[in-house]
Formats: structure tokens, C-alpha cells, sequence
């Protein structure tokens, strides 16, 4: 009885909603009508036009990818072909540090700013000056969706000549086109999503060609393979999902935004933890963070647990903490070290119960004053 009690009771972190079947079924039977089931079908030329309509290109600068990982390598590997490494933040997503494996560079782990929680051309411009070899790409990650800051970065790479790959996994909502590709991540915790899938954009049109052939096994027209390039191509299946998803982005937004108020509000008057910048405000996406004032984020957790509430630590404690990557050549990583700390990831999804909210936010406040 006590345990099903706190079944009920528990809370989830995240319970993405993609389409339902119904809302899927119509592109579906336009699949089973065309018999085109994969390389670069009506369905997935769709999806490219639609996206680059929201983001002002022509469907040309738009590479849909089988995931995001994959397409950061084909993007590190279109750009910076050389042997040499790859500067990127240890605060990261592991899929970053497998993608510039598979590119053919090596990464350097570099710190980010105390103030943005991101790597900044400060950190970058340092890591030059210290990695062991020729730096041909770097990196930058958009923290769970907050805005990047573009010029600085195109800057950069006019500057060095070291070549610019943004990683915008979770941040549909706030990417903008550059020079320098971008991508976005369309796997099922994100805004936007087909399940399993990637977007590669840029307003480079020769790179857009590049990289579009590097995920079809680097054929030209004819089928002759003249370039680098293996299989990471995005099915007509997968591209029906996201068309169908596309139908309901605004309501998730919508949805989403009024989650992320009653965070807001509820944590308004409390100095112990606050919502990533702007978020609810100017910008939306999937993963709720609270940066705590105190690097106490391991504590916590248990204490969430032992409330049947889960949260988590979504990049865990850097890519260096890893045995993986636990060898890779770095910089100094303090202020990673804190932040990994000092980052916890809150339960939110599309239809999460505001009351489950208010119960979350008193929790962390609770066992914040308690710890
Ligand atoms: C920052 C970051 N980079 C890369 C990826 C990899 O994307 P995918 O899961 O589509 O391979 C993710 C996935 O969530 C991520 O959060």
C-alpha cells in the first residue's frame, strides 16, 4: 500500500510527447503511396523547405541527419579535414566528444566562463596558446538552449583560422543561421523532434552540398563515392514524425512557457537557485536547470529521491569524469568542476501537473535550507 502510494505520488524528469499515431498517419500513407521509404525522399525535402522557411533559407542549407552526434562529426569533418584537435568544453553532452573522435580529430577539453557557463572565445583563445597541437576546429555548445553569441564566434574563426561548429542540440528555439554550421539534435527529449534525427544548417550553400553528400556515403549525382562520407541519413519514417510534430511545436511552446512560469514564480523570492537566462522569457526548451548558489547538486539529488521526486545531473560531472575520456588532453577545469556541481536538472515536461511544480520548487527550497 505505502509503495504504490509513492508510485503514484513520484514524479518523473521528463515524459517527452512526440505525435500519436492518428497524427502521424496521414504521412505515413503518403510513404506507403510514393514507395519511397529513405535516400532523400519527398517526405524528408518537406521537412528541409519547412525548416529552412522558419529560419529565412532556401531548403539547400538544410542537411536533416540520422542523429546529432553523427552530425557533428560529418560537420567537424566537412570543416576541418586536417589532423589536429578540436577544442570543446568538458561541460558537455558525451555525444560532443564521440562526434570529434569519429571526425578524425582529437578533442581538448577546455573550461568554460563562470558567468555564462559556457565556452566563450576567452576560454578558446587561452586553449590555444596551451593544446599540444595544431587547433582545426572548435566546438561551442549552447547550454540546454540559451542563446549563443554568433558573432564572437565567426569572429574567432576569421581571426584563427580555426574552424567554427556550433552544437545547438537543444536549442530549435533560439538558433540562428551562420557561416559556421550549426547543429540542432531532433532526438525525443528536444523541442522539436522526430524521435531520432539532426538538423545541420548553414548559410553556406558549398558546405550545405558537402555535408548533404557526406551523409549519403559522399556520392555525387552518380553514385560514385568523390568524397569522405558514410551512411547517416534521416528516413522518410523519421521525417514523417517531425512533420508531424511541426504541426504542434507552437502548443508545446505554449505548454512549456506556462511550466516554466510557475518554476519562475514559485522561485522568485528564493536566493538559492535560479532559472538559466531568460528562460521562460525569451527563450523555451525541454530541459529545466537551476544553477544552485551552493555545489550541492549530488546532495540533492538523493534528497529529491527520497521525496520520489527524480531530478538530474543531465552532463553529469564534465566530459573529464568520464572513463571514456578521462585521458584526454585539457585545460584547467575549475570552474567546471563547480558548475557540474552547481547544475541540476528539474522535472519538466509538456503536461507536467503545475501542482507538481509547486511540490518540486517547495522541495528545493526545503531541503536547500536543510542542506
Ligand atoms: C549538447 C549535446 N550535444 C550533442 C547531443 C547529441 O545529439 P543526439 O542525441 O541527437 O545524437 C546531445 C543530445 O542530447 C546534446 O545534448
Amino acid at each position: 500500500m505505502h509503495m504504490a502510494f509513492r508510485h503514484i505520488d513520484a514524479i518523473a524528469l521528463m515524459r517527452p510527447a512526440l505525435p500519436k499515431a492518428d497524427q502521424i498517419r496521414p504521412y505515413i500513407d503518403r510513404i506507403d503511396e510514393n514507395r519511397w521509404y529513405t535516400n532523400h525522399g519527398p517526405l524528408l525535402k518537406d521537412l528541409e523547405t519547412k525548416v529552412g522557411e522558419r529560419f529565412g533559407l532556401p531548403r539547400d542549407n538544410i542537411v536533416t541527419v540520422c542523429n546529432g552526434t553523427l552530425a557533428l562529426a560529418i560537420a567537424l569533418r566537412c570543416k576541418a579535414a586536417q589532423p589536429g584537435y578540436c577544442l570543446l568544453p568538458s561541460w558537455t553532452f558525451v555525444g560532443c566528444a564521440h562526434a570529434v573522435n569519429l571526425s578524425g580529430l582529437k578533442p581538448f577539453l577546455c573550461d568554460v566562463s563562470p558567468e555564462t557557463g559556457t565556452l566563450t572565445i576567452k576560454e578558446a583563445i587561452a586553449a590555444l596558446k596551451e593544446c599540444p597541437g595544431p587547433v582545426r576546429a572548435v566546438m561551442p555548445v549552447n547550454l540546454f538552449g540559451q542563446p549563443i553569441s554568433i558573432e564572437e564566434w565567426e569572429y574567432f574563426e576569421h581571426e584563427t583560422g580555426v574552424k567554427v561548429v556550433f552544437d545547438c542540440a537543444a536549442g530549435f528555439d533560439t538558433f540562428h543561421p551562420s557561416s559556421p554550421p550549426g547543429m540542432i539534435s531532433l532526438h525525443a527529449t528536444k523541442l522539436f523532434s522526430a524521435g531520432e534525427g539532426a538538423l545541420l544548417i548553414t548559410t553556406d550553400i558549398d558546405l550545405a552540398d558537402q555535408m548533404r553528400r557526406a551523409t549519403n556515403f559522399g556520392f555525387s549525382s552518380n553514385r560514385v563515392s568523390e568524397h569522405w562520407g558514410i551512411n547517416a541519413k534521416m528516413s522518410e519514417y523519421s521525417a514523417a514524425v517531425a512533420l508531424a510534430d511541426l504541426e504542434f511545436l507552437q502548443h508545446k511552446r505554449q505548454q512549456f512557457n506556462e511550466r516554466a512560469e510557475r518554476y519562475r514564480l514559485g522561485l522568485s523570492n528564493f536566493e538559492g537557485a535560479y532559472l538559466q537566462k531568460g528562460f521562460g522569457e525569451d527563450w523555451i526548451g525541454t530541459f529545466l536547470n537551476v544553477w544552485l548558489k551552493k555545489p550541492n547538486a549530488c546532495q540533492l539529488i538523493d534528497k529529491f529521491q527520497a521525496e520520489s521526486i527524480e531530478t538530474r545531473m543531465w552532463w553529469g560531472q564534465g566530459l573529464h569524469r568520464h572513463p571514456e575520456f578521462k585521458k584526454l588532453e585539457r585545460t584547467d577545469l575549475s570552474v567546471t568542476n563547480d558548475l557540474a556541481k552547481s547544475f541540476l536538472g528539474l522535472p519538466f515536461w509538456v503536461d507536467l501537473p503545475l501542482t507538481d511544480i509547486d511540490r518540486v520548487v517547495s522541495t528545493l527550497i526545503n531541503i536547500t535550507i536543510e542542506a
